[in-house]
Order: structure tokens, then sequence, then C-alpha cells
């Protein structure tokens, strides 16, 4: 089976987020699981420097007509999977976040970079693909690829069954009415049953509309975004689709994220040597300038920062937290509002609170490692993978009970399967007291090491969810 894969992001050069990661670890536990898989992804200026070799292998002289001319190259990933690259300089070739100028505004032009990126993975899906490689599957991704059973639909003859997965139906890709000519969509994709949504039109609705199949990244999400609660405009489109409509939940690299291996780490250690984790504690405790403390426990975040990961929350319990007593660190970027909150909530609390604005790859890891419990208190989250990284470091995650949070975190409360904490809803009392909790039950070293060893104990790895695909791929 031939599956072609087609991402806006790919970890770890291109990532603003969990697609970066899934678009960077499924496709090998596919291959891995014998399945042909081609990832295609733009050629930003990151891809360039870490694939300096890729050839080109096709020209696509002004796509459709509307696009600027573009060049396809391949090349193979060191963990060995074929990518397929979409070069294109006028769209692709600027540095820094892939939707976003240096002013923190998307950039004008957006429509038209994901439009092609789109299009490019239709034509590759249908008879008019340049390639001698024939994909079964395109597996779409997000709003920024969504496009792409749109155009199967309205404008290419398609040879390949469509999945497209819904990471985040928050972003839906909304442009002008005037952007369908730019797309070279026919204006009878100007319905109800096309791109139009409330006067804009929409990249994710379109693919919502005409994929042959739509996934999620969690059950409890695929269930939750059917209600009009959750559905943020959606509701009606997807229960109206429900029959199509799968979670699957994300696995985590298990290679990148593993204390055992990790380099990002000053001391290694496993299910059987836990004690050694509390010398991570000392040298985050030492880079964040955080007093030294063994008598308290070491809360932690790793996250955007916005209103959906709830963080508002920890803001308005913060001050209590200190008290209990306990320490927490901070590492985000995002919202200006909550960057500035959270600087200032750090300078309220020196040496028990520490805060880092940016985004850190290292120091992700050795706050999964060093801190005691994650903080996660989402408003909602389709999957989430910090906390699976979390219960994979023996860090046991606090999480409002939503989306893949919900599928993945058992309160200690249950005395066999506990792995966390959970609360239900997003006020800062609940959080405070899953907090109070938990710092509680730190204190109890022979309890607080089983809730580590249950949460250890998860096979999180790419394996059984790639399982999971390749099944749906049969069925389609
Ligand atoms: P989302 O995709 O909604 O941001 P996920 O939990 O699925 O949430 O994935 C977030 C990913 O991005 C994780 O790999 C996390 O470690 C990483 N991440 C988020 N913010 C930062 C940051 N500031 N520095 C380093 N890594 C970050
Ligand atoms: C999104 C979601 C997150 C999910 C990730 C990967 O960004 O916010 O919950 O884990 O995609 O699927």
């Amino acid at each position: 089976m031939k599956v072609l894969f087609a991402t806006s992001e790919l970890a770890p050069w291109v990532k603003t987020g969990g697609l970066g990661d899934v678009a960077a670890a499924l496709p090998p536990a596919l291959r891995r699981a014998g399945i042909d898989v081609r990832v295609l992804a733009p050629w930003y200026p990151a891809i360039a420097r870490a694939f300096p070799n890729a050839v080109v292998i096709a020209e696509l002289p002004a796509a459709s007509g509307v696009f600027p001319g573009a060049a396809l190259r391949s090349d193979i990933a060191p963990d060995g999977t074929s990518m397929l690259f979409l070069d294109c300089m006028a769209c692709y070739m600027r540095e820094g976040n892939p939707y976003l100028g240096a002013d923190g505004r998307d950039w004008h032009d957006n429509a038209v970079r994901f439009g092609l990126l789109s299009y490019v993975a239709a034509l590759l899906a249908s008879s008019a693909t340049p390639l001698d490689w024939r994909p079964d599957i395109l597996h779409c991704h997000d709003w920024q690829t969504a496009l792409a059973p749109v155009y199967l639909h309205y404008n290419l003859k398609p040879l390949a069954k469509s999945v497209l997965t819904i990471h985040n139906l928050a972003f839906q890709g909304l442009f002008g009415a005037h952007t369908l000519r730019e797309l070279g969509l026919p204006q009878q994709a100007w319905a109800i049953d096309g791109v139009e949504y409330y006067g804009h039109l929409s990249f994710l609705k379109g693919g919502l509309q005409h994929a042959d199949h739509i996934t999620t990244v969690s059950p409890t999400y695929a269930r939750e975004i059917q209600t009009d609660t959750d559905g943020m405009g959606m509701a009606g489109l997807l229960r109206y689709r429900a029959d199509a409509l799968t979670g699957i939940l994300n696995g985590i690299d298990t290679e990148q994220w593993n204390p055992a291996i990790d380099p990002h780490l000053p001391t290694h250690y496993a299910g059987a040597t836990l004690g050694n984790k509390s010398a991570n504690k000392r040298a985050l405790q030492m880079q964040m300038g955080l007093k030294h403390a063994d008598d308290r426990p070491l809360f932690g975040v790793v996250s955007r920062l916005s209103g959906q990961k709830g963080l508002d929350l920890l803001l308005a319990c913060a001050d209590e937290l200190v008290k209990l007593p306990a320490q927490l660190v901070v590492l985000g970027s995002g919202d200006a509002a909550l960057e500035k909150a959270f600087r200032e909530l750090a300078a309220r609390h020196p040496g028990q609170i520490a805060v880092r604005i940016g985004f850190d790859e290292a120091l992700a890891h050795l706050i999964e490692a060093g801190i005691d419990a994650f903080l996660m208190p989402s408003r909602f989250e389709p999957c989430g993978l910090n906390q699976m990284y979390s219960l994979r470091y023996g860090t046991p995650p606090i999480v409002r009970a939503t989306g893949g949070l919900a599928d993945t975190v058992v309160d200690a409360a249950d005395k066999d399967r506990g792995n966390g904490f959970v609360f239900e809803r997003a006020e800062p009392a609940e959080l405070l007291a899953a907090v109070r909790r938990a710092a509680s039950l730190w204190a109890r070293p022979r309890l607080w090491r089983q809730l580590q060893k249950n949460g250890m104990a998860a096979d999180h790895g790419w394996n059984q969810p790639a399982q999971e695909y390749i099944e749906l791929y049969r069925s389609l």
C-alpha cells in the first residue's frame, strides 16, 4: 500500500506544535509496518539546510494556471523515510515560523502558500501526477493541506482515497471570498457543500466536506467536536459526517523521548533507577535560577501560550501554589499578554518561580525529567503530547479531563491504574485542588513512586496507532 502524507510541519526542522511531531514520527512507524509512505512538505529554509542533497525530480509549471511555478525534490530522511519537498521560492523560502512573519501576523499570502501545498498533494494523488509513484491513500493534516480533497473533487481526477486528520479544530484556514479565484477553484465550490463558510472561504471546512474519511487525534476529542459547545462552528458538519469520523490517539516518539538515553539530560534513569531522576531536578533548578530545595515539589509547564492551554488558570492560582510550598517552572511562547503575565509572575517569586519565554527543545526535555509533576490545564486538547512525554519520564501529569488528556491520564484516586491527577472544570480552584492533592501525595514517596511507575509502564509508542491507521487505509 502506498500513502502520500502531506504536512506543513516536520520536526525537528519546522515545528510550531504537535503536528510537527506527528509528521516526523507516524510515517516511519507506517514504513516499519510495511507501508510505502512518502512525506510531502514545503521546502522551507530549515529543510533546505537539513537536506542539501535533495534533487529535483519534477518541475510543476505554474500549477493549475494560478499558482507560481514550483519543483518537487526528493531525498531520504536520516530515519529512512522517503521525502518529497515542494520547492517554491516565492512561497516557502522565509525564515522562522511557517505561518507568521516577524511581526507575529499571518503571512498575507498564506492562502496561496498552503493552497499550493494542498494542490500539489492532490495532483500527486490524481491521474495528472508527474510521478510514476501512485499513492492509494492521500493523508492530509489540518487546514494547511485540507484543500487537497477539495481539489480532488472539483479540479482533478482522483486515483487515491483521501484522509484528513484534524489536529486542532480551532485553526480553520479562513480567508476572504475573493481567494476562491486565487486558488483556482471553480465557482460551484462556493457552496454550502463546498468551501463556503459563513461568507468566508475555509480550507478546513472544504476538507471536512470532501475527504473520504476524517480522523482526529483522540477518541474523546472525536466525540467532543460533534457537540455544539466544542465543535467550533463545525459540529453540524461533523455530525453529518459522523460515519466517516474516527478518533485515533497519537503516539509519541519513544526514541526522542526516552529518559534512559535522552542526550538533553545530565543524568539518565529508567523505571528501576528512578532515584536518579532527582539529579535532573537539581540541574534544572540550577539552570533556571530556582532555589535548590528538596523539601518541595517542582511543577512545570512546556506549552504554546494560547487560550487553548488554560494557563490563565495557573496564573490565577500560582501565588497559592508557591505557599504550599512548591516551585514552578514555565517554558512557553505565544500570546503576548500571557508572556507578559508569566514574566511578572516570575518577578514576584524569585527563586520559586522561573519562566523562560521562547521555544527550546533541549530545555523542554530537561523540564520533563527535572520536574515532579507536569501541568496541563487545557480548556480543550485534541490529543496533547506533553502529558505522554511526562508519563514516560516518571513525571505525573495534572490535567483537565478533556480530549486526549482524558484518554491518557487516570486520576490517582484509582489505586491500581492511577498515573496522574485529573480535574473537571476549567476553574483556578479546581486546578489548585489537584495541585494540592499532588503535593500531598508527593510527600509520601512510596505512593508517589507507584504513580510514577504506572505512568512509565504504559506503551505510548507509534506502533499501535500506526496499525489503526493502516486498518483505516485498508477499509478505504
Ligand atoms: P500543541 O500541538 O497543541 O501545541 P502538543 O502537546 O500536541 O500541543 O504538542 C506540543 C509540542 O510542542 C510538544 O512536543 C512540546 O514539547 C512542544 N513545545 C511547545 N512549546 C514549546 C516550547 N516553548 N519549547 C519547546 N517545545 C515546546
Ligand atoms: C494539535 C493539538 C494537540 C495535538 C497535536 C498533534 O496542535 O492542539 O492537542 O496533540 O495537534 O496531533
